[in-house]
């Protein structure tokens, strides 16, 4: 009896909250496996990872050694170091021609911790914001986790994958949305919005009373038309980046947010409880990052040969069908014609060509099992090697 009662109570004090119970990120399996057969001494051809395989810029890393010589790496202010929040308002004026007060940037730890504050701040308990499938499953995961509703709303062809002011209202009738969150370029899809459906779906949104978040991590990686930031259409979006992707600084956890201006200080407040401040030695280092932005285009030149690669060589291939690649270093392809279970399409495809690349079910519970995500972050001789055993292996 008094075990039983024990057991009990060590239940009660060990049980992990429902909100924490999210679903685990199925790419880390791909991840594991393709491991497995490295060290079994094969040779895979990763493009399951969606991160750059170039380092920071030099500026960046020289800027990071001269901070740790220097001495003592302190706090910074909870909104970020001043020059910095300067350097990126600079940034928007230079890449958009948009106006942006330095009192309105605040760096964050990498878009990641942007998404937090910004729902925290945004969004009460219960909240429901509308996200597009197929779409970076994080944005659900922390919505939930933090007690919003996510709602997710289906994109098509029809549209390039791009949420509709109509779609979105639609939902907002059948039960009543408080915001809304796009990415473009986006993640898996690789696709982007163009100047109108961006505007249509902001004035759409706003209209109805629908708070507007903008994901522009992937920014600065457009190919097909130049992206266009949420910053200039509207001043009550927020707008999400990152120092992750265009200046390959994954590690480095910094990003920043445009912030609507009455939501500064409710954030500052937020920042200085959850986290004082983000790494010093990362946003020193982000701010000389701009520096080297002749580098980065140069990383950003290999990626437009990569995808011109897959474009041309994934048909010849047998994977003819995918989204348009208009940005970011993704390409969804339609493997339905192979399978209707892209985890187990993914997962023979690595063990018998040694190509890894994502299944879409991560990116969309509905109709991610007829897609797979191949990332092109990598080197143009990856991506030919990768063409070639998947002719091999599917002809
Ligand atoms: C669409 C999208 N948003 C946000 C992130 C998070 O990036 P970070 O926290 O490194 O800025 C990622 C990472 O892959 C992403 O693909």
């Amino acid at each position: 009896m008094l075990e039983a009662t024990l057991r009990e109570r060590a239940r009660n004090l060990l049980t992990a909250s429902g909100r924490s119970d999210v679903p685990p990120f199925m790419v880390m399996d791909v991840m594991a496996a393709a491991d497995r057969i490295e060290a079994a001494g094969g040779h895979v051809v990763h493009m399951e990872v969606g991160q750059p395989a170039a380092p920071a810029p030099k500026t960046a890393i020289s800027a990071a050694h001269a901070a740790l010589d220097s001495g003592r790496i302190d706090y910074t202010s909870a909104l970020g170091i001043p020059s910095l929040r300067q350097r990126i308002a600079r940034h928007y004026r230079e890449a958009y021609g948009c106006a942006v007060d330095a009192e309105r940037i605040v760096i964050t730890t990498g878009s990641s911790g942007a998404f937090i504050l910004g729902f925290l701040v945004m969004f009460e308990p219960g909240d429901r914001v509308a996200v597009t499938v197929p779409g970076y499953p994080p944005y659900r995961h922390i919505l939930t986790a933090l007690g919003c509703e996510p709602v997710l709303i289906e994109t098509s062809s029809e549209t390039r994958h791009a949420l509709t002011g109509d779609a979105l209202l639609a939902a907002h009738h059948r039960t009543p949305l408080k915001g809304v969150l796009v990415g473009s370029p986006a993640n898996p899809t690789g696709t982007m919005m163009s100047r109108e459906a961006l505007t249509s779906l902001i004035t759409a949104a706003e209209s109805a009373g629908i708070r507007f978040i903008s994901d522009e991590i992937y920014h600065g990686l457009d190919y097909a038309f130049p992206a266009v930031t949420a910053a200039e259409l509207s001043p009550h979006a927020l707008v999400i980046n990152s120092f992750s992707k265009y200046f390959c600084m994954t590690g480095w956890r910094v990003g920043w947010m445009v912030v609507p201006e009455p939501l500064v200080r409710p954030i500052e407040r937020l920042q200085q409880n959850l986290a004082i401040s983000v790494p010093t030695l990362s946003q020193i280092a982000a701010e000389a990052a701009f520096e080297g932005r002749e580098e980065m285009e140069e990383v950003k030149r290999g990626y437009q040969e990569n995808r011109r690669i897959l474009i041309t060589g994934l048909p010849q291939a047998g994977l003819n069908k995918f989204l348009p690649a208009d940005g970011a270093f993704y390409l969804y392809a339609d493997v339905s014609e192979f399978t209707s279970n892209s985890f187990e399409f993914a997962k023979r495809m690595l063990e018998q060509a040694h190509v890894a690349a994502t299944p879409g079910i991560d990116f969309d519970p509905v109709h991610g099992h007829q897609f797979v995500r191949f990332s092109y972050a990598r080197s143009a001789d990856d991506m030919r090697e990768a063409v070639a055993r998947i002719a091999r292996w599917l002809g």
